[in-house]
């Protein structure tokens, strides 16, 4: 049977029972080698692309709304604020959100330990937002910059307390006592559409531990004990 040139390799396949290969070969007058080797080089072509996807997606993972990126929380009333004497975790004051791993602090009546220019350097270095109404917000990683454990909210002593090795921080995450070498970390906070916002891709890990003359709070006035 000859073959018309006009054929597609599909036409041909039906009428001579061959393949689809034997088609181009005719149409395009190559010879198997040369079909071979083209085959070869589009599988070898296609393989390299899929491997640099694999790893461009390993290092630039897509993280929208998870940990590593930016986080929508609940609406900002879910968070009632309160004095930072009256904080009590989950209901005022301090809020443990999983997703963000994060504490979300929102205090009022903040008394502050400085004012002034002073006072809104501090607040821009360490990550504190303030709200039209006058309230202060933060978002305060879990992670105790000792060594790495969970630290828990203590409403006993109106602050963080590490159970690993004693570290303690205020309610702020300032640094009161132990060795953890620095404040707790913080994440930026913002609001959108009436939502809180933490973005777990930006962490300030720069925030010293206070002196008298820099520290932002009042520091809680009872003991606190190891858990
Ligand atoms: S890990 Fe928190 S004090 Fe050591």
């Amino acid at each position: 049977m000859s073959v018309g040139t006009s054929r597609t390799p599909q036409e041909y396949e039906i009428l001579t029972g061959g393949g689809a290969e034997a088609a181009e070969m005719q149409r395009k007058g190559l010879t198997r080698r040369q079909v071979l080797r083209r085959a070869v080089g589009i599988t070898l072509g296609v393989a390299a692309l899929e491997g640099t996807y694999g790893a461009l997606t390993m290092l630039y993972p897509n993280l929208t709304g998870q940990f590593g990126s930016a986080i929508t929380l609940s609406p900002k009333e879910k968070y009632v604020a309160s004095g930072q004497r009256e904080v009590a975790l989950d209901q005022k004051g301090i809020f443990y959100e999983s997703k963000a791993k994060a504490y979300i602090m929102h205090l009022n009546d903040v008394q502050f330990l400085m004012s002034g220019t002073k006072l809104q350097v501090f607040l821009n270095s360490e990550s504190w937002t303030k709200d039209a109404d006058g309230t202060y917000w933060l978002a305060l990683y879990q992670v105790c910059v000792h060594l790495g454990c969970k630290v828990p909210y203590r409403d006993d002593c109106d602050s963080f307390k590490c159970p690993c090795h004693g570290s303690h921080y205020n309610v702020d995450g300032e640094y009161l006592d132990g060795p953890a070498p620095r404040s707790l970390d913080r994440f930026s906070l913002s609001f959108q559409s009436g939502n809180v916002v933490v973005d777990t891709g930006k962490l300030n890990q720069h925030v010293e531990r206070p002196d008298p003359t820099t520290r932002m709070l009042p520091v809680p006035p009872q003991p606190c004990s190891a858990a």
